[in-house]
């Protein structure tokens, strides 16, 4: 029998953008509430995951979303966008840059490989779009992921940074060769 877990290309649909919504809402603030100010995530999830917001990013032509499915349940995702310029020096081509914007297992799946499994499957969607480089930033302070990021074979490459609502952190620019 093959496994109810399954790894797809998002439709670009309302019906999807709202799932998305409220599956991204719930793992930023599970992986980042207990070290920001209630008030700033508060903002933070305002701004970046209302339904219409999610839409937007699902209808980009140079945005994919791979959702992890658990019979129809979203248990994880990954978002790559095509032409980054994250890290990037002036001038460069940046159409064969692509980059990992976001990547969120659900808490009761972390550690069991699905992380691994939605990278795996980013790497080959971006090197069939014929990129051959993926760049993403990480919070400095977001150790496990850094370390995961780290046994995948990226590099640091700089730093830049992120607005969490009124607070302004330091990411670090990782970076991996297709
Ligand atoms: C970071 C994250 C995507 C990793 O996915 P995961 O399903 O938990 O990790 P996996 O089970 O696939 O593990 C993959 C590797 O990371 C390692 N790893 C997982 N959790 C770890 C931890 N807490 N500390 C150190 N290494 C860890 C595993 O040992 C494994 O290494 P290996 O391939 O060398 O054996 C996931 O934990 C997550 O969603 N975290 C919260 C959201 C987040 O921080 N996203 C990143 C934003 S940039």
């Amino acid at each position: 029998m093959s496994s109810p877990l399954r790894i797809v290309l998002a439709k670009r649909t309302a019906a999807v953008a709202a799932q998305l919504a409220e599956f991204g809402r719930q793992t930023f603030a599970d992986t980042y509430a207990a070290q920001n100010k209630a008030a700033d995530m508060a903002l933070y999830l305002a701004e970046h995951f209302g339904p219409e917001q999610q839409l937007a990013e699902l209808q980009d032509p140079n945005t994919f979303f791979l959702l992890a499915l658990l019979n129809q349940e979203m248990v994880g995702y990954v978002k790559l966008h095509l032409g980054s310029a994250l890290g990037a020096e002036p001038g460069a081509d940046l159409s064969q840059r692509a980059e990992l914007q976001r990547l969120y297992v659900r808490e009761d799946w972390q550690g069991t490989g699905l992380g691994a499994s939605l990278l795996r499957r980013c790497l080959d969607e971006a090197r069939q779009r014929g990129c051959r480089a993926l760049v993403l930033s990480v919070w400095e302070k977001n150790e496990k992921a850094r370390e995961f990021y780290r046994r995948k074979g990226f590099k640091q490459i700089g730093e830049t940074e992120y607005r969490v609502g009124h607070d302004v952190q330091n990411d670090f620019i990782l970076r991996k060769g297709l």
